[in-house]
């Protein structure tokens, strides 16, 4: 991996510079071997990562996007986000900074994949490079955050940052503005690269959406659910209705798609309701979000498994 001259200054530390974390501090020294890989494409926000007093000005000079925060994730995924409501969410992996404003709205919305990085700059940082490379689906950052990181770590525009819909405090270091000595001209050309930044990435400012609309009941975990003879049975009726054509009746393969029945012991209980509501349109099987809810997923899970146990017979349950 190649360490650029950012890189290179923030792996080696600027952990105690969020005020929620009491991280250990690193001398600056350190970073002088970070030029290693020579110049970069000059922008506003050039050099400001390794100076603590200008980043400390350029976030908290950042007025409009102040409460909002944003869920970044790769365009890879082949599939876009809609909301923190999202079912999709729950089996993604979802990179929070813990003991944030975000890390509450994760636990509100029982992110069950979470992954917790700590909330230094150097840590989520890494959240963003990991979502690149595919290790975490997603991260929820704080905008003016995202914002300044990206510029750097997202040259090529492969992620989407979708805004949450909800107004959050900022982390407690970036909530007062800044003494005025402290915003250069510097400071200010890189808080306007941050903020055009995120209009790029078509982020709306949380103060001025609607609330979300809601995606419908979120299950409270993504164990299976304990068998069910009778949910079983209604799961017919939806397989039946979207299921049937392609995977054909009772669940044996009609050819054209997998038995699921097999299938289904195979996956984990995530797996399978990822697959449904995301499917893998290029192989052939449909997205169903928006068009089942998770309560319909889980009936339909029901009746597979209960079909796969030979717990149900063929044919419309008595
Ligand atoms: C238009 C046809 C079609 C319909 C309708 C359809 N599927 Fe699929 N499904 C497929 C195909 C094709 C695959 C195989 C995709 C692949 O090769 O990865 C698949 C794969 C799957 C898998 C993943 C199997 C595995 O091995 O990972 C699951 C789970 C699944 N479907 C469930 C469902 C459920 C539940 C429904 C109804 C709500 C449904 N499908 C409706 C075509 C369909």
């Amino acid at each position: 991996m190649r360490i650029g001259w950012w890189g290179g200054a923030l792996l080696i530390g600027w952990a105690w510079l969020l005020s929620w974390d009491r991280g250990p501090s690193v001398s600056p020294v350190a970073l002088s071997f970070a030029s290693a890989s020579g110049p970069e494409e000059a922008h506003a926000c050039t050099g400001i990562l390794q100076d603590s007093g200008a980043l400390q000005a350029v976030l908290t000079a950042v007025s409009r996007y102040k409460t909002t925060y944003v869920i970044l994730y790769s365009d890879d995924l082949g599939f876009s986000i809609e909301s923190i409501e999202d079912p999709i969410l729950l089996s993604l992996r979802v990179g929070v900074p813990a003991g944030t404003p975000a890390a509450d709205l994760a636990q509100k919305h029982r992110l069950l994949r979470r992954v917790d990085y700590p909330a230094t700059l150097a840590a989520l940082r890494q959240a963003i490079i990991d979502v690149l490379a595919r290790k975490i689906d997603a991260t929820l950052l704080w905008a003016p955050l995202a914002g300044l990181l990206v510029i750097e770590l997202d040259p090529g525009h492969r992620l989407s940052m979708l805004p949450l819909a909800e107004s959050m405090p900022p982390p407690a270091t970036f909530s007062s503005p800044s003494d005025s000595s402290a915003v250069s001209e510097r400071v200010v050309r890189c808080r306007d690269e941050v903020q055009g930044t995120l209009e790029a990435y078509g982020v709306v400012p949380a103060e001025l959406l609607a609330p979300p609309n809601s995606a419908g009941e979120i299950p409270a975990s993504l164990e299976p659910p304990p068998e069910n003879i009778e949910e079983a049975r209604r799961g017919w009726d939806i397989y039946q209705t979207n299921c049937e054509r392609c995977h054909g009746p009772d669940a044996i393969s009609g050819g054209l798609a997998p038995d699921l029945r097999e299938r289904v012991r195979r996956l984990t209980y995530a797996e399978f309701f990822q697959t449904v509501l995301q499917g893998r349109v290029e192989k052939g099987m449909p997205s169903w979000r928006g068009l089942l809810k998770p309560d319909d997923v889980r009936l339909v899970y029901q009746y597979i498994r209960a079909r796969s146990a030979e717990r149900l017979g063929p044919g419309r349950p008595s």
